[in-house]
């Protein structure tokens, strides 16, 4: 009887061990609130529903692009040890700020076993690790250094997009005086604007200078990034007056309604106005902002797995997914981006993705500053509000911008954390 009792006892634990197995848990965080991300992401996650069935999801979309809200409620989850089992994270000094901290699993082991250094390209890989480990696994790779326009406003207008940025401040007077905001901007947060300003620079002084001057090896002294300052408050001229109360994805609106006939944004835009029903190449068109053909800055959102993450192994299952070719394929084709891999067929992406993937291939590549990747992450947020008192204060000198943004260099100790660190460039 007794023998009996321990038998049904330990019948009884396996039974309830298999249903606690069963009701894992996956949790993620992201900031895909918007048209053409929404549906991106959920795309992908009805994939690993299919995949892992017995495994309950929890998504947790937080509000606000370029991470501007998700970042601080990350941070707070994961200081108090209440980790989800994974979130979006911008490869390269976002992700770092945490693997430096001892904050993230090193899974350099999974990506040796599953061949991703074999088709994951090698800038990207150096962005999703740290001193020598892995810590993240890239979903898409976006392109920040990208003007939208609407084609029935440039044909109306017979404007062509010029190739240089001269080209494109000189045409901005031409669309306003026909009626037309030239360059739509929602900076309800001010990410976009440093935007403004972070793709102009990459026009006036090209990537080595570009990267020099987020390596804090240049100052705002240079003549590359004065210019790239006039430039800006020119820009700052031609955008609507409603800029501040509007996100991203509204100022994209202003395309689609007509009233703007340009707007200078990731190619997350592109799947807006995918989403928006709007036709690639017919309705809206999307190049290299004029001056950036050839150059290719990279936002890579990634996912890590943080130290003390619940049920990390849904959290592996999610990595080995997202990495995979109809994953990554189906995720980029909504998103408006491409595959991190290099070896996804173009079938199924627009035309702008497809020049995209071939761009990726030869371009020189450099690494978007607001989205997390090319520069710490203390002094961008100092550097995108200096960018934000100078667009609010059009009367400052020259003299004085260059002074404000070499104050934050030096307050944040650019040139130091960045020589200081375990990063390859
Ligand atoms: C970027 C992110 C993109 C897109 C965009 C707007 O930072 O990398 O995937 O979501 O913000 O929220």
């Amino acid at each position: 009887m007794k023998s009996f009792k321990v038998f049904l006892l330990v019948g009884l634990l396996i039974g309830a061990m298999g249903i606690m197995s069963m009701a894992a848990t996956f949790s993620i965080y992201d900031w895909w609130t918007a048209g053409g991300e929404a549906q991106a992401i959920a795309t992908v996650l009805n994939m690993y529903h299919q995949a892992y069935p017995d495994v309950t999801i929890v998504q947790n979309p937080v509000a606000g692009g370029a991470g501007v809200n998700m970042q601080a409620v990350i941070k707070s989850l994961i200081f108090a040890g209440v980790p989800p089992t994974t979130f979006q994270v911008h490869a390269g000094w976002e992700m770092y700020q945490y693997a430096s901290a001892n904050l993230l699993q090193p899974i350099t082991n999974l990506w040796q076993s599953e061949g991703w250094t074999n088709v994951f390209p090698q800038r990207i890989q150096q962005l999703c690790s740290y001193n020598g480990q892995f810590y993240a696994v890239p979903m898409d790779v976006h392109r920040a250094n990208m003007v939208w326009y609407n084609k029935a406003i440039f044909d109306k207008l017979g404007l062509t997009m010029p190739t240089t940025i001269q080209g494109f401040i000189n045409m901005l007077p031409k669309i306003k005086a026909a009626g037309y905001t030239p360059i739509a901007l929602g900076d309800s947060a001010n990410w976009t604007t440093a935007m403004l300003f972070e793709e102009t620079l990459l026009a006036v002084a090209g990537p080595d200078k570009y990267n020099q001057y987020f390596e804090g090896k240049i100052t705002a002294s240079d003549p590359a990034v004065q210019q790239t300052i006039q430039y800006f408050k020119t820009e700052l001229q031609y955008v609507n007056p409603n800029h501040a109360s509007l996100t991203w994805d509204q100022a994209c609106g202003l395309l689609v309604n007509g009233q703007a006939a340009m707007t200078i944004m990731g190619d997350w835009a592109n799947g807006y106005f995918m989403a928006a029903g709007w036709k690639p190449n017919v309705d809206y068109g999307g190049v290299a902002v004029p001056g950036t053909e050839g150059i290719y800055n990279l936002v890579v959102d990634s996912f890590p797995i943080p130290v003390g993450a619940p049920d990390v192994q849904t959290g592996y299952d999610w990595l080995k997914l997202i990495a995979t070719v109809p994953a990554q394929a189906a995720f980029n084709q909504i998103k408006g981006s491409i595959p991190a891999r290099i070896d996804v067929p173009t079938t199924g992406f627009n035309p702008i993705q497809v020049a995209n993937m071939e761009a990726l291939k030869k371009d020189v590549l450099t690494a978007s500053a607001v989205h997390g990747s090319e520069a710490p992450v203390a002094f961008v947020t100092d550097w995108e509000n200096a960018l934000t008192v100078i667009q609010y204060h059009p009367d400052m000198s020259l003299q004085a911008c260059v002074n404000l943004l070499n104050m934050t260099a030096q307050q944040d100790n650019l040139a130091g954390t960045v020589a200081s660190a375990n990063v390859n460039y």
